[in-house]
């Protein structure tokens, strides 16, 4: 479809009124709650069922000596438990809801049911406080993904609540890997006091505080291995920031990007470029020597998520600012690896449907209903705001393209829920490697195409990953045809993704 049918098509969602998108909220009596919903009961055969129970509540987290936030967190943690399991298991969670707001929790990348999505005021209500609900899925695809709220997201998983989820190959892990897992995360001045400001206070998006594993500064583990072993580092950004990280002096090969296996990528000394909800899974070999794992970020706080990498009986590694870096900045788009297994969407297939999303922001103070966003600004898709970006309609079968054309100046990492995407390519250059993501990072003035299967029906979200240009408006639907939306916004669970 072109820009300008998606333009007409877009007129007519708004002509048909914003409530078809359950932008009220519904009136009448509260009854019980859109649970989640669709869920499997069987694992893969020969596969098992894992329960894990998790608990979310406001915590008090000591990031570092003197360093406390106002968290809310899984199971008194940040990041919450990690849930690992095997490809084929039969996942289930049982959330129970202990704070003083509806919850509702997403797997970041995993393709499930839609009503085991996880997003409120789409695909559930948001759980009441005092409530439980229990998610159930089967893990299909093997990996490193995380999950997370997805009811008032900004807020919720800025304070802590996510966790990482691993989904391994069926089999024994192979011996002779030491596999870690690193969680990058940002904290607000806003969080840091000794009460929390009001919804939109700018002090909210003030990052004064950088983490990995709710840890900052020398209360970081080190990773750590036996000299001989292979090192896994699954990477994970749950923050709103882009972040720059580097190996010093180790050569490594990039394993998975967003949890989907590439192989054949080359050994590499690049400095890794990681977007918020984006997974960089690295492999190199563990040497005798000590070294860092460095955050070369502009800001200052980068210097406090440094992380020691540490063979077991070398001492650690000296500290001191990093030699300059004068190495690339790896790039998915240009990295020559090809994705293990199916998953991608063959560069020869033609797309059966294509959509166009410019991603733009305005400063419109006053604009009826507007989100709050701390920095006061409209992030907008095909110039609207959520809900009134509507929807791009699919049916079962298709192949979409979908292309994000970056018209404001800040990066916009874009992630579709249920789906995988294949990097097709970027500002007219084809991508270089077969490379499956959920989340591609959107440079201000590029343009990114993807393509997906539509293979998976439901009303998914589509939005940027920056969450509070989610909660300004950067969010929109990818709609099935002929299939029926689980949840609606509002609503007396008062249910909004974002
Ligand atoms: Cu990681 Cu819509 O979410
Ligand atoms: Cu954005």
């Amino acid at each position: 479809m072109s820009g300008v049918r998606l333009a007409a098509t877009l007129v007519g969602i708004l002509a048909a009124g914003a409530c078809a998108y359950g932008g009220q909220a519904s009136p009448g009596p509260a009854g019980p709650p859109i649970a989640p919903s669709g869920g499997v009961a069987t694992p893969a055969p020969g596969a098992a069922i894992r329960h894990f129970d998790l608990t979310a509540a406001p915590l008090a987290l000591q990031l570092g000596p003197g360093v406390k936030a106002l968290a809310w967190a899984y199971n008194g943690q940040v990041p919450g438990p990690t849930i690992r399991v095997a490809q084929g298991d039969l996942v289930v969670v049982t959330l129970h809801n202990r704070l003083p707001e509806g919850t509702s929790i997403h797997w970041h990348g995993l393709a499930v049911p839609n009503g085991e999505d996880g997003v409120a005021g789409v695909t559930q209500d948001a759980i009441p406080p005092g409530e439980s609900a229990t998610y159930s899925f089967v893990a299909t695809a093997t990996g490193t993904y995380w999950y997370h709220s997805h009811q008032d997201s900004a807020a919720q998983v800025g304070r802590g609540l996510y966790g990482p989820l691993i989904v391994d190959p069926p089999g024994a892990a192979p011996a002779g890997v030491a596999d870690r897992t690193l969680i990058y995360d940002e904290w607000p001045l806003g969080l840091l006091g000794s009460r929390a400001p009001k919804a939109g206070d700018p002090l909210l998006i003030t990052y004064t505080t950088y983490s990995v594993n709710g840890r900052t500064g020398a209360a970081i583990a080190p990773v750590t291995w036996q000299p001989g072993q292979t090192v896994r580092l699954r990477l994970v950004d749950a923050g709103n920031l882009v972040h720059f990280l580097h190996l010093d002096g180790i050569p490594y090969r990039v394993v998975a990007f967003d949890g989907h296996s590439v192989t054949g990528g080359p050994l590499v000394t690049d400095v890794l470029a990681i977007g918020p909800g984006e997974r960089i899974d690295v492999e190199f070999e563990g040497s005798a020597r000590s070294s860092w794992l460095r955050m070369l970020d502009s800001m200052p706080p980068a210097e406090q998520a440094g992380v020691a990498l540490q063979p077991i009986g070398s001492a650690p590694p000296v500290g001191g600012s990093p030699s300059p870096v004068h190495d690339a900045v790896l790039d998915p788009f240009t990295y020559t690896a090809t994705a293990a297994g199916p998953d991608a969407v063959p560069s020869a297939l033609p797309p059966t449907r294509s959509y166009t999303v410019a991603l733009t922001s305005a400063t419109m103070p006053g604009m009826p209903g507007m989100p709050a966003s701390p920095d006061g600004v409209a992030y907008q898709m095909n110039g609207a705001v959520f809900p009134e970006t509507g929807a791009l309609d699919v049916r079962t079968g298709d192949i979409v393209w979908l292309t994000f054309v970056n018209q404001s100046r800040a990066d916009h990492p874009i992630h579709l829920h249920g789906h995988l995407l294949t990097l097709v390519a970027r500002s007219g250059s084809p991508a270089v490697g077969v490379i499956v993501k959920d989340t591609v990072v959107v440079h201000p003035g590029a343009s990114v195409t993807v393509a997906f299967r539509a293979d998976n029906p439901g009303w998914w979200m589509l939005h940027c990953h920056e969450l509070y240009h989610a909660a300004g408006g950067m969010m929109m639907l990818l709609r099935y045809l002929d299939v029926p939306r689980l949840a609606n916004l509002g609503g007396p669970y008062h249910s909004q993704p974002d």
